[in-house]
């Protein structure tokens, strides 16, 4: 038999995905995998189904329906503080996780040197192996996930074609601040590089804390690929709907990348969407409001538990300490989790390049009742259960 790719074999299959088969298999509530337990809103479910019976079943323009481009960019024009034209500045794709491969294919060549703050959300380590892009890792220092001033510009030092941003941050729940922005702003600019930011989560951001973007910090529009998608915003994961903002001369080369990738997202969808993009500002004050909500909840139960964890900023996922069980190997430790505390989260050592393995990640995308079963669940843990020495060591126990 012929060998397949050598890229393939530097990175795994996700761990967050396996997460999700482990907690289905020991029937545990799903606190790994990022996505919500509701349904969003009705007049969306409403406009999906207008769009089917209105024969929107063909593929539609590569690099997304004009009415979708047009209702986005009046939407990003305004959360953003930019001017963006819906023909030139807007690619649509698969969701963020597509954008973010074109975006890496379309401003590296391979060998080039792409900055990730670790920890990561883990697609960004296999994106830059498969669009060939060399990663160079940065910490983000736990508890606070600050990173250190010096050991990022070290790192621009080294030569870099870009810096993947995750704002607000998964897994960490960091919102980096408008100082630390500028500070990535001021190397991308005395290094000629790249800012390629995933913003998935721009609109889940606790108070006092504010999303900034950094393609509207003076200078950087040029140089920035701002990628999201509606994922999170609308409670649509399944729907596959996502996007790159840049500039024209870089939209006019990443649109080819994903016309061969993928040549469009679902045609249907985009026009269902157009009702979403028209949200009056209520609606993102009541997806705070929910989300606000959630994560106090539930780390009302991971206090109640004793489990030490860093506060999130933004997104809607926690890193919990996990020092006090004295676990080495936190992917067992996660099994055991969802099969005898029946709570499902992701081991830490996923998202870290470091190897660091006592951190845990939930995440609080789930009905209150959802959160406060789990939350009951996680109590046991208070009185210090007995954790076998020998926790399951393979995918199969
Ligand atoms: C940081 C981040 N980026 C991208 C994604 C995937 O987004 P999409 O559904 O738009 O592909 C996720 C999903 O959990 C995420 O956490």
């Amino acid at each position: 038999m012929p060998f397949t790719s050598e890229r393939l074999k530097h990175f795994t299959e996700s761990v967050i995905r396996e997460m999700t088969r482990v907690s289905e298999r020991y029937g545990a509530i799903n606190l790994s995998q990022g996505f919500p337990d509701f349904d969003p809103p009705a007049e969306l479910i409403e406009a999906a189904r207008k769009a089917l019976s209105d024969g929107y079943h063909q593929y539609a323009v590569t690099w997304g329906s004009p009415r979708f481009r047009r209702a986005l960019a009046r939407k990003q024009s305004s959360w953003m503080g930019l001017d963006l034209d819906p023909d030139a500045h807007i690619v649509v794709t698969c969701g963020s996780t597509e954008a973010m491969m074109v975006a890496l294919m379309t401003v590296c060549n391979p060998g080039e040197r792409v900055i990730v703050f670790s920890p990561f959300y883990e697609n960004y380590g296999a994106d830059t192996i498969l669009s060939g892009a060399e990663p160079i890792y940065v910490p983000l220092h736990p508890p606070e996930f600050q990173f250190h001033p010096d050991e990022l510009r070290n790192a621009f030092k080294q030569g870099v074609k870009a810096l993947v941003l995750c704002n607000p941050a998964n897994p960490s729940g960091k919102v980096f601040t408008r100082e630390e922005l500028q500070y990535i702003a001021d190397l991308a600019q005395e290094f000629d590089a790249f800012v390629i930011t995933d913003e998935v989560y721009e609109h889940i951001v606790y108070a006092p804390h504010r999303h900034t973007y950094m393609a509207a910090l003076p200078g950087m529009f040029e140089r920035t690929l701002s990628c999201s998608s509606l994922s999170k915003t609308y409670s649509i994961t399944g729907w596959r709907l996502g996007y790159i903002i840049a500039a024209s001369e870089v939209i006019a080369e990443a649109r080819k990348v994903h016309d061969f990738l993928t040549v469009g997202a679902a045609a249907p969808l985009q026009e269902a969407a157009v009702t979403a993009l028209g949200f009056p500002l209520s609606y993102y004050e009541q997806l705070q409001a929910g989300y606000t909500r959630r994560r106090d909840l539930f780390l009302g139960y991971l206090d109640a538990a004793g489990l030490p964890y860093t506060v999130p900023q933004g997104a809607y996922y926690v890193m919990v300490d996990c020092s006090r069980f004295q676990v080495t190997d936190d992917r067992a430790f996660c099994r055991w989790l969802a099969k005898e505390i029946g709570v499902a989260a992701v081991p830490g050592s996923s998202f870290f390049h470091e190897p660091i393995h006592h951190f845990i990640r939930f995440h609080f995308a789930k009905q209150e009742k959802t959160l406060m079963e789990s939350g009951e669940r996680l109590l046991r843990l208070k009185a210090g259960p007995d954790i076998p020495v020998d926790l399951p060591k393979n995918r199969e126990d």
